[in-house]
């Protein structure tokens, strides 16, 4: 009997797959990873351990990973200011990698010849994981039963589940297909497949909607040392605990949400609703303080290293070359992003309205239009020359 180990989430797609493996003669593992999915609604990770020993599973790892998700996964991301399509903070696609790599891990620890995962052929996660896994041990089996199953509905997989007495809560139909962690929400599917209808209501789960809510602005400092978001109003928070606190104010201001018509890699477009409250605060803090202490070039410079960073994460290229090339680069950029932005939080909006840095290269003396000015206007003119003539010529 081969050993296979499964990234599993408790839901009917993976439940069922426990149980399909078996039958092609499998030794079943499962992986429960917490990435915070269960933050501030308490996933039961002990219900779903049960579940997956209902569905035949040898044995269960549970894994808090929330702490290695943010610092090595997250942190780069938000240093790269890394951004897909201008609207999606990327909480899926960084979760993935981290997934896939303690997959192979368990699968080395348990002797393992395979591993699997419950994506459908369709999207972007499939390729994350099985690109992940094979940069880390090519030898390793992939499988991936959603591709290939007979099962051809939800309900056809429900009768499976019953039939073979795997306990799922068939009452609460999802209308959603939703991915959770710490830095946000993705949410797809349902009525979300109208492209022309606005997202209702119940398909967020994190903010509140900007439309029912208090008149006036919430203010919050967050303090950067290096480009790594250290503080709130003053006080220290670990990175996990930062990015939960930030989760909560913002979502309560209705901060975060977004609504995308993506590319995906495997040339589909669909559209995705995603809320992350937290993700959206710093990027927009971090972009901040960015503006204060880099120089032009090195800041211009830098967006094009962003763009290029969120398709690398985007196409499940997380271990790859480029991407690590491109962190020390965007390492070596954060030097001076030490400094403090303040924002202000109001009816789903997120701005910077107050910075400071000892590294800001802002110049009062040069800036400004008063009576201190310092700035010789008399050298504008053979600069201007100078910078023009080629076209003068032209
Ligand atoms: N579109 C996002 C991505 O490719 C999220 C995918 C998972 N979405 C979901 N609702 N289950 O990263």
């Amino acid at each position: 009997m081969k050993k296979i180990v499964l990234a599993y989430s408790g839901g009917l797609d993976t439940s069922c797959i426990v149980k399909w493996l078996q039958e092609q003669d499998y030794e079943v593992i499962c992986f429960i990873a917490d990435l915070g999915q269960g933050v501030g609604q308490g996933e039961d990770f002990k219900a779903i351990e049960a579940r997956a020993h209902a569905a035949g599973a040898s044995k269960v790892y549970i894994k808090d990973l929330k702490d290695e998700f943010v610092e090595d996964f997250v942190l780069p991301a938000l240093k790269a200011n890394a951004i897909y399509e201008g609207k999606y903070l990327l909480a899926t696609a960084l979760g993935r990698p981290l997934i896939a790599k303690h997959l192979v891990e368990i699968a080395h620890k348990e002797k393992a010849e395979a591993i699997g995962h419950g994506c459908t052929g369709k999207g972007n996660d499939q390729v994350r994981f099985e690109v992940t896994a094979g940069i880390l041990d090519p030898r390793l089996e992939i499988v991936a039963p959603v591709r290939t199953w007979e099962f051809k509905s939800r309900d056809e997989e429900i009768e499976y589940a019953q039939m073979h007495n795997i306990p799922i809560d068939v009452t609460k139909k999802k209308p959603y297909s939703i991915d959770r962690n710490l830095w946000g929400i993705s949410i797809e599917a349902g009525v979300l497949e109208n492209l022309e209808q606005e997202p209702p209501e119940d398909a967020y789960m994190i903010t509140k909607s900007p439309t029912h809510m208090a008149s006036y602005p919430r203010y919050i400092e967050i303090s950067f040392e290096k480009g790594v978001p250290k503080k709130i109003d003053g006080k220290t928070y670990k990175l996990k605990n930062l990015v939960a606190h930030l989760n909560e104010i913002g979502g309560l201001c209705g901060v975060g949400r977004s609504d995308l018509v993506e590319n995906r890699l495997v040339g589909i477009k669909s559209r995705e609703i995603y809320e992350a409250p937290a993700a959206t605060i710093l990027y927009t803090a971090h972009k901040e303080l960015e503006s204060l202490v880099l120089d032009r070039e090195l800041a211009h410079f830098k967006e094009i290293v962003s763009l290029k960073y969120s398709e690398l994460v985007y196409y499940g290229l997380w271990y790859s070359p480029l991407k690590e090339a491109l962190d020390s680069f965007v390492n070596s950029t954060q030097k001076h992003v030490t400094g403090s932005i303040k924002m202000k939080l109001f009816k789903g909006n997120c701005v910077a309205v107050g910075r400071k840095s000892t590294y800001s290269l802002y110049k009062k003396e040069l800036s400004t239009y008063g009576k201190e000015d310092k700035f010789d206007q008399r050298l504008a003119e053979g600069f201007i020359k100078i910078w023009g003539m080629p076209y003068k010529t032209r």
